[in-house]
């Protein structure tokens, strides 16, 4: 069966790193013989330059005949000193509104060859493999915004049924892993934290499987680095889930290699790396492109069911790393670094060489 994809490279990085995802998409779909169907569309300060919008309608409608999207990154300097409405960020956070994908997964997996790349002593970062629910279309991200002639507001809003749907999902996934499910909120100081803690202890009981603790985010964003193979399922709010999850990445070595899913309940999702647009290295060609290709993974996987697809551009990037070969952001040496385009030849050749050997 056909799937249709829409494609919205973003800014900076983005279409350096999207076009080796689509690439690596394009191997597999020979391999398993699919075909995808790729659209391309507009998002943020592409978008902004070329029809005055972060996200045109047109995009938007390219989106709804689509079965998934995939997306790079939005923002850039250029782009800055917009007011809010003609910002990049807006058209993300109004494609995750429109499309209502209230459940973001970030899955923090340590790499067991990119040890030597973290930060961290390899006996704290290896054996690594968490999941952060973000909640994605609530909380302080979509409050109401003021400006006043001595100051500015943020409220941060969440309604019962928002907290429950997310939380419902986190319980899930927890079930489907280690049954293990952190929550993590700012309960001695958020009303919103508090509403979520009650939330979260309510749907205990329908959940006997799951092992649920609390934690407040400060101690979290601790412990998260002193001893991450603790956790399981992580699941917090939109602005929580946003910081800890570029914190996590530090696990793995580089924000790099971070994938994540934006979904709704429904087969339906949206497809991004977890990092933004990093201006500073954008047209130089040595972005890590992992993290797309991963996110690409993930939609293989929840979207189309095809599990065995994505497994397949897991192990093939597994692979690579077990050979050694690393972009700037990983490599030690960074005299043998290689370029995007180089290291996702290499994913492909992994790939296609298992075709043959099949
Ligand atoms: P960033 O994630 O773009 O970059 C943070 C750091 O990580 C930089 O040092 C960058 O060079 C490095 N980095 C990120 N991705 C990398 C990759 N694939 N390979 C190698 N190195 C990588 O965050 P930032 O610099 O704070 O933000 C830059 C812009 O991106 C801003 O405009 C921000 O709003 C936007 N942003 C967009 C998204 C998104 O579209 N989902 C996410 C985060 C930030
Ligand atoms: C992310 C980004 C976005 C967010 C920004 C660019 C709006 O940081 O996807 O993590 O905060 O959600
Ligand atoms: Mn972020």
């Amino acid at each position: 069966m056909e799937k249709k994809i829409a494609v919205l490279p973003g800014d900076g990085i983005g279409p350096e790193v999207v076009a080796a995802a689509i690439r690596v998409l394009k191997a597999v779909g020979k391999r398993f013989k699919h075909d995808f169907e790729i659209a391309y569309a507009a998002i943020g300060g592409a978008a902004i330059d070329q029809f005055n919008t972060p996200l045109p309608e047109e995009t938007i409608e390219i989106c709804k005949q689509s079965d998934a999207i995939l997306l790079g990154a939005v923002g850039g300097p250029k782009w800055d000193h917009n007011p809010p409405e003609l910002r990049p960020e807006k058209g993300l956070l109004q494609i995750r509104k429109t499309f209502d994908l209230f459940a973001n997964l970030r899955p923090v997996k340590s790499f067991p060859s990119l040890l030597e790349s973290s930060p961290l002593k390899k006996e704290v970062a290896d054996n690594v493999d968490l999941l952060i629910v973000r909640e994605l279309t609530g909380g302080i991200y979509f409050g109401e915004k003021k400006r006043t002639e001595d100051g500015a507001s943020d409220l941060c809003i969440y309604s019962r049924k928002e907290i429950e749907r997310i939380v419902d999902n986190a319980f899930e996934l927890a079930k489907l892993r280690r049954g293990k499910l952190c929550s993590v909120d700012k309960a001695n100081v958020l009303e919103t934290s508090r509403l979520w803690r009650e939330i979260v202890d309510e749907k205990k009981a329908q959940y006997p499987e799951v092992e649920v603790e609390h934690n407040l985010v400060d101690s979290v964003a601790m412990k998260l680095i002193t001893n991450p193979s603790h956790y399981d399922v992580i699941v917090t709010d939109n602005m929580f889930g946003d910081i800890l999850s570029d914190e996590a990445s530090v696990i793995t070595g580089s924000l790099g290699v971070l994938p994540s899913a934006s979904i709704r309940g429904d087969s339906f999702g949206l497809y991004e790396p977890v990092h933004g647009s990093a201006p500073e290295i954008a047209g130089l060609g040595i972005a890590n492109p992992a993290a797309t290709i991963l996110s690409v993974a993930m939609m293989l996987q929840y979207s189309f069911g095809m599990k065995e697809e994505a497994a397949e551009i897991e192990r093939a990037v597994n692979a690579v790393f077990e050979d050694g070969y690393f972009t700037r952001d990983l490599a030690t040496d960074k005299e043998k670094a290689l370029t995007t385009d180089e290291w996702t030849d290499k994913v492909i050749a992994e790939i296609d060489t298992s075709f043959v050997s099949d």
